[in-house]
């Protein structure tokens, strides 16, 4: 029998331990997805799905826009917080003009001037950036649209998003499916799958536009955060934010990021690509190694150890530093979000590319299957 003074004690540490927070511990949790419903839009059902792994790390995700919600990781003492900007509602997403945590399509970034050639024909997109079209357009575009969803119970947890683009929305030709998978496995990696057909031809360029702020969001600006982008080259800009043509060698500017350097030590450099910038906001490109994942960024965040890899098969990422967030946001906990308050890796083909027969080609034709791959791995050190 146990004495009653030791019985005592184990079932005041029993309820205590009951009594921390989850996100406070780092003990064991069982992997799973979960549902929730999370409100309506168009008539429609929103549910909130909830991926943990085994360590405790947890992504959250709904089926609106396709947007993550929240990432919660641990950093180098065990202690997990939500690194992305984000809303606790809904209701906090409509409208999100930063397209925060959404993705984006039918055609990510920008295409010069809402035009494009395709086969002979000239097609026009609604305007929404000055002369351009950003992130797909106005109206129905992948961050506004309510996806079907269904969980995937399997031994990854998972949820598939699918949306169908109907031929003429916004402006572009065919009938495109697309899905997009998220899933969280055993080595803390959120993998993002794309998948999509079409029955036209049509420029597609699909991204996850998450804001990271690896100390927490809401915790002021990231340019104490050390990157290092795996491109030796960068598509430079013109005044609207579309590439000139020209493939820049980063060496010797301030966009060499081949070794790992604080984002802020260079962002207010009077250099020609900072200020039609206004900060970091271009498309870098991968050296890439073959058709396969390869290492596109590695950013790191001394404060609280933490640790964000991205890999993908695209050729490009778009580094952004947050630089059109001006406070008119109010996130998370009453969070302001504010200029650099967070970063984004978009992982893309290069912008405008319909445009540029040079680049590599955007354009899916019926009867082939576009397929890309990104991969989010968090660790501390
Ligand atoms: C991308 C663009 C930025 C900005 C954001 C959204 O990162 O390149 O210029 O439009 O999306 O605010």
């Amino acid at each position: 029998m146990m004495p009653r003074r030791i019985f005592f004690v184990t079932v005041l540490l029993v309820f205590a331990c009951g009594l921390l927070p989850a996100q406070e511990t780092s003990s064991k949790h069982a992997p799973g997805v979960q549902k929730q419903a999370f409100g309506t839009r168009e008539g429609r059902p929103v549910n909130l799905y909830t991926l943990t792994n085994s360590h405790g790390v947890e992504i959250r995700a709904m089926n609106y826009g396709g947007i993550i919600v929240s990432i919660r990781v641990p950093d180098r003492k065990g202690q997990f917080a939500d690194i992305v900007l984000g809303h606790e509602t809904l209701e906090g997403y409509i409208p999100n003009p930063p397209y925060i945590g959404a993705i984006v399509g039918r055609y990510a970034n920008r295409i010069a001037n809402g035009t494009f050639p395709l086969d002979g024909k000239t097609y026009t997109l609604p305007k929404n950036d000055g002369p351009n079209t950003l992130h797909g357009g106005v109206a129905r575009t992948f961050d506004k649209v309510v996806w079907d969803d269904e969980p995937l119970k399997g031994k990854t947890p998972g949820v598939r998003f699918t949306y169908l683009s109907k031929d003429g929305e916004e402006g572009f030709p065919g009938n495109l499916t697309a899905k997009v998978t998220y899933s969280l496995n055993e080595e803390n990696e959120l993998v993002i799958d794309y998948e999509a057909t079409t029955d036209k031809a049509t420029p597609i360029n699909l991204s996850q536009h998450s804001y990271f702020n690896l100390a927490s969001e809401g915790s002021g600006d990231i340019l104490n955060t050390e990157l290092m982008l795996n491109a030796d080259r960068f598509t430079p800009v013109d005044k609207n934010l579309i590439p000139t043509g020209e493939l820049r060698p980063v060496k010797g500017t301030p966009f060499d990021f081949t070794t790992s350097t604080r984002i802020g030590a260079r962002i207010d450099d009077p250099y020609d690509q900072m200020v039609l910038g206004h900060g970091y906001d271009h498309n870098f490109v991968i050296k890439r190694k073959g058709s396969g994942l390869d290492l596109a960024a590695r950013a790191y965040e001394p404060g609280s150890g933490r640790v964000l890899e991205v890999f993908t098969t695209q050729p490009a990422v778009q580094f952004y530093t947050g630089n059109f967030l001006d406070g008119t946001v109010t996130g998370k906990q009453g969070h302001v979000y504010k200029r650099r308050n967070a970063f984004c890796l978009e992982t893309q083909h290069y912008p405008d590319s319909p445009n540029h027969p040079d680049f590599p080609s955007t354009i899916l034709k019926p009867g082939q299957t576009f397929h890309e791959k990104t991969v989010f791995k968090f660790s501390a050190k």
